[in-house]
């Protein structure tokens, strides 16, 4: 396979870092409930910050698409797996952009913010959203249960699409027998 019916280093590092990341946090982030009590605080703080790294790479990685051409698709690919590719891809975009943000406006909106700074990593201060914690108690008190709750639909969301994703590309490895793996990989 050449080089430009690959992916660059940068891409390649994007995706599986954030595909990496993503992981991890969906395990912290549903295994906080089924925690011993003590753990689930360090869990989320994890979590959260994770989640915010995340939004920073998902940025640079939607910032390497609008500058680089991806290489193009084998041409023996039929017009409805193309279409059905790129339609997946644009909606993984906008989960992997819509997971963390919700997610921060629904800490945003938590009550005890206060007593309990954002800090990434157990290091570096962060900030939370400045028009959320600004809002009345009654009205920040919604938006967190109702952010909370899109947080956690955007994740079922996020387990269907990335099962397509994945028969997808194996449907081209296994099933098509072609190189389809090594594009995102160097
Ligand atoms: C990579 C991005 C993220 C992914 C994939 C993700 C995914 C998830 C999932 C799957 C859950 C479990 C929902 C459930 O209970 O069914 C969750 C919970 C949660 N997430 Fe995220 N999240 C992300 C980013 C963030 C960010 C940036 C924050 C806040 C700054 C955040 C805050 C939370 C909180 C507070 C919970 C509830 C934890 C609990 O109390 O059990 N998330 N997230």
């Amino acid at each position: 396979m050449t080089d430009a019916e690959k992916y660059t280093r940068t891409a390649v590092l994007l995706h599986w870092g954030i595909a990496l990341f993503i992981l991890v946090n969906v395990i912290l982030g549903l295994g906080a409930n089924y925690a011993p009590t003590s753990w689930q605080r360090p869990m989320i703080d994890l979590h959260k910050s994770i989640g915010i790294t995340v939004l920073f790479l998902v940025f640079a990685r939607i910032a390497w698409r609008l500058t680089h051409k991806p290489p193009t698709m084998p041409a023996s690919y039929a017009p409805w797996e193309r279409t059905l590719a790129h339609t997946v891809h644009y909606a993984l975009y906008l989960l992997i952009l819509a997971l963390p943000i919700t997610g921060w406006i629904h800490d945003s909106a938590w009550s005890a913010a206060a007593g309990h700074p954002l800090k990434l990593f157990w290091i570096i201060p962060w900030f939370r959203l400045g028009f959320i914690t600004s809002l009345p108690a009654p009205t920040k008190h919604a938006f967190h249960i109702w952010f909370g709750a899109i947080h956690t639909y955007l994740g079922y969301v996020l387990y269907t699409l990335v099962a397509a994703h994945i028969a997808g590309a194996l449907k081209h490895q296994l099933l098509d027998r072609r190189p389809e793996l090594q594009r995102m990989w160097r």
